[in-house]
């Protein structure tokens, strides 16, 4: 089957074309992402109003371009998948429309797919992952552990209780005057500086859940910034390396803690799985590989641009949902908060349920 998959969540306007076997085997024959960084860099972080616009003005040369680039025309698609939650409502809103509007001119099964489904699923169109496996989601707006047991079954271990990794690594780069997205900034800077010579803590180690908290961290290294003042090249190198070692270890606790949960509950797990942009971060990276060596089990961490928002994911999350018959009606509803520990199902019953 071939889907269309599109992504308006937050501040990538994505659109992908991609193909599922019938042995279940993923290739993708388009992906296109169009990212509003630089329209955001000023402000430090990410603008709805500014991002609904920019969905609204790119969304429709980007599908044009992955269709044109996958070679494929409108009625051989089987199916238009989108992201229809969770995340800013004007992007949301401009993604389900224009789904809408494909899926009802061509007759088109429409498919409403969970961001966060379409972030557990890619390692399955990267690397056919066998379920149950382990998923640690850490993005600008996600930070997740999840058990990934099925399609549309997830059990989740383990979320923030405040701010994200990736914002908080954003908050500690504008604090330090770095520049926006912070995460590779910090990182950057981290590798000149001494991860010993701030002590920061460490919030919610050993803790029976697998929940973060970030929000603590940030004004601990606000207070030891604010003592230093004015900061000289090498203070920022410190605190940034001191930033990223406190955020590792509480990365390295968590999993763990995670994964002693998901055994206890569901059993040995296939792989750890990892997603969104903070995995590109290698310290965190070698947190992960640590852990699943610890477990004699793989790490699967899908290339960058797949780890990202991208309408690759949305399409392949739409395909594996299609092939066992779950589609949703036109007046599926955007759903800015959408949590994946219950069923990731439709917004609202798909039509064969309801008769409509
Ligand atoms: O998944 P993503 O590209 O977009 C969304 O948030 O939806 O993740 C972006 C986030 C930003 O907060 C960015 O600072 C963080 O991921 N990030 C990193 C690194 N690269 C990106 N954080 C730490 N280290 C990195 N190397
Ligand atoms: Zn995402």
């Amino acid at each position: 089957m071939i889907i269309l998959g599109i992504e308006t969540t937050c501040d990538e306007t994505g659109a992908a074309v991609v193909e599922r076997t019938e042995d279940g085997r993923g290739r993708i024959l388009s992906n296109v992402v169009l990212s509003q960084i630089s329209e955001h860099a000023e402000f430090g972080g990410v603008v709805p109003e500014i991002a609904a616009r920019a969905h609204v003005e790119a969304l429709d040369a980007i599908i044009a371009g992955a269709m044109r680039e996958a070679n494929v025309s409108y009625p051989a698609l089987d199916g238009v998948a989108v992201a229809a939650g969770p995340g800013l409502i004007g992007g949301l809103i401009v993604g389900l429309t224009t789904a809408k509007a494909i899926a009802l001119v061509h007759q088109k099964p429409l498919i409403a797919v969970n961001h966060l489904e379409a972030h557990a699923l890619t390692a399955r169109l990267t690397d056919m992952t066998p379920f149950p496996y382990l998923l640690f989601l850490a993005s600008g707006g996600h930070t997740q552990i999840l058990g990934v047991l099925g399609v549309s079954n997830y059990l989740r271990l383990g979320g923030t209780v405040d701010d994200a990794i990736g914002e908080a690594f954003d908050k500690t780069a504008k604090l330090l005057g770095l520049g926006y997205p912070g995460g590779p900034l910090v990182e950057k800077e981290a590798t000149h500086g001494d991860p010993k010579r701030f002590a920061l803590p460490r919030p919610m180690a050993g803790r029976h859940d697998a929940n973060f908290s970030l929000s603590g961290l940030k004004t601990a290294l606000r207070l030891e910034a604010e003592k230093i003042a004015p900061l000289s090249d090498q203070d920022v190198a410190d605190l940034c390396a001191s930033f990223q070692q406190a955020v590792s270890d509480v990365v390295m606790d968590r999993l763990r803690t995670g994964l002693r949960m998901f055994r206890d509950r569901v059993g040995m797990p296939t792989a750890i799985v990892c997603a969104g942009g903070v995995a590109a971060n290698q310290a965190i990276r070698k947190v992960l590989h640590r852990v699943a060596f610890e477990l004699g089990i793989s790490l699967v961490a899908p290339p960058p641009a797949l780890c990202t928002d991208n309408g690759a994911m949305i399409a392949w999350a739409g395909a594996e949902r299609l092939a066992l018959g779950l589609i949703d009606s036109l007046d599926a509803v955007p759903r800015p908060r959408w949590p994946l520990d219950q069923k990731a199902g439709p917004g609202i019953p798909p039509i064969a349920q309801t008769g409509r």
